[in-house]
């Protein structure tokens, strides 16, 4: 009875698509049972060969027959469908720890200033950051070294021009911050106040070696006043080099001579490369980090203080050279610093 071909079709279709699993087998077997000549439309043909009263009843189930195949096969393309975008999307599992993006930080150099400012500023010193690019008059005349004068071959300095400007002199880049000195001075006076500040910028000077580099920064503490000495700077030296390499580094003054300051230092520290035993670095466990002394009368008379009246302490030490010296960063050659290798950097 073509009915009951047409129900066992249908049960037997229903029972085969369990069993395909891939979308190819599905179309080739929808064309097998639907297409032209599929088992179906085979069957569907033979309602020509029934008995008239019996054709319309029959034409009937043929129909909801094709609309429930139809039917069957729509539901496992759209099953097959969904399982191939979810192949597609990277399974999420929430249990896993995150992945952390990498995170750079500041170059050592601009964390060794941040820390310097905050060490001076609590003892009312305002930070200054005066020019690369200077005058001759401000880096050496005003500071008592005259034109010609032999003390300047201590700072290898790169001229920009050679024409004269006034008492200006040439154009330099400045070969240290003491040339912020003379600057600061002549605006503190003109405001009547003394000053206090610290000058934090680039310095060029023409050399390089395991402690020296073309390109450094220095940082230049000035206090004018009525009442400054010398017991202030010592005080203020210790201050800097407590905070800034801990306790337990001893900081010595060894007497040395700058035109710009009388009675003038050099300021070493013990060596945090060796912790004073001696290295490649500092030859004797002690390791300069600048310079230090009571600011000369002519410097004094330069930015507009009266030398009978007023006194002032002032030194100026490497960035650089002091950030090196910390104990245990053990960076023994200055020059890395500025290589800008990130295997370096990273260490930090
Ligand atoms: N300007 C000097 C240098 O670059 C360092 C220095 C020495 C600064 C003595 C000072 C000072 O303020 O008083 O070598």
């Amino acid at each position: 009875m073509l009915k009951d071909e047409l129900q066992s079709l249908l049960t037997s279709v229903k029972e085969h698509l369990a069993e395909i699993t891939d979308a190819d087998q599905l179309r080739q077997y929808e064309f097998d049972i639907l297409g032209r000549k599929g088992r179906f439309t085979n069957l569907a043909r033979k309602i020509s060969a029934a008995p008239a009263s019996e054709r319309p009843a029959l034409g009937q189930l043929i129909n909801t027959t094709k609309q429930e195949l139809e039917q069957v096969f729509q539901t496992v393309k759209e099953s097959f469908a969904a399982r191939s975008t979810a192949d597609l999307e990277p399974s999420l599992d929430v249990t896993l720890p995150g992945v952390h993006s990498a995170q750079g930080h500041l170059h050592l150099v601009t964390r060794a200033i941040e820390e310097i400012e905050k060490i001076f500023l609590p003892l009312g010193f305002s930070r200054m950051s005066y020019r690369e690019i200077e005058w001759d008059h401000y880096a050496f005349e005003s500071l008592n070294m005259p034109k010609d004068h032999p003390a300047r071959d201590e700072w290898e300095t790169f001229f920009i021009s050679e024409k004269e400007v006034g008492k200006y002199g040439r154009v330099l880049l400045t070969p240290h911050t003491s040339s912020g000195q003379v600057r600061e001075m002549e605006k503190r006076k003109k405001r009547g106040e003394g000053v206090r500040m610290v000058n934090i910028a680039k310095c060029y000077r023409r050399q390089i070696d395991i402690s020296h580099l073309p390109m450094f920064h220095q940082f230049e503490g000035l206090a004018v006043d009525t009442t400054v000495t010398m017991r202030q700077l010592i005080g203020t030296i210790q201050h800097f080099v407590t905070h800034f390499f801990g306790e337990g580094r001893k900081a010595r003054l060894r007497p040395y001579h700058f035109r710009f300051t009388e009675p003038s230092f050099e300021i070493d520290v013990t060596c945090g490369i060796c912790l004073g035993r001696s290295c490649a670095y500092c030859k004797d466990g002690w390791s300069e980090i600048g310079g230090a002394g009571m600011v000369h009368p002519n410097v004094l008379k330069a930015g507009g203080y009266d030398p009978k009246q007023y006194t002032g302490f002032a030194f100026g030490f490497g960035v650089e050279r002091s950030y090196m010296m910390k104990n245990n960063l053990n960076i023994g050659d200055l020059r890395l610093l500025y290589s800008n290798d990130i295997r370096f950097l990273e260490q930090f």
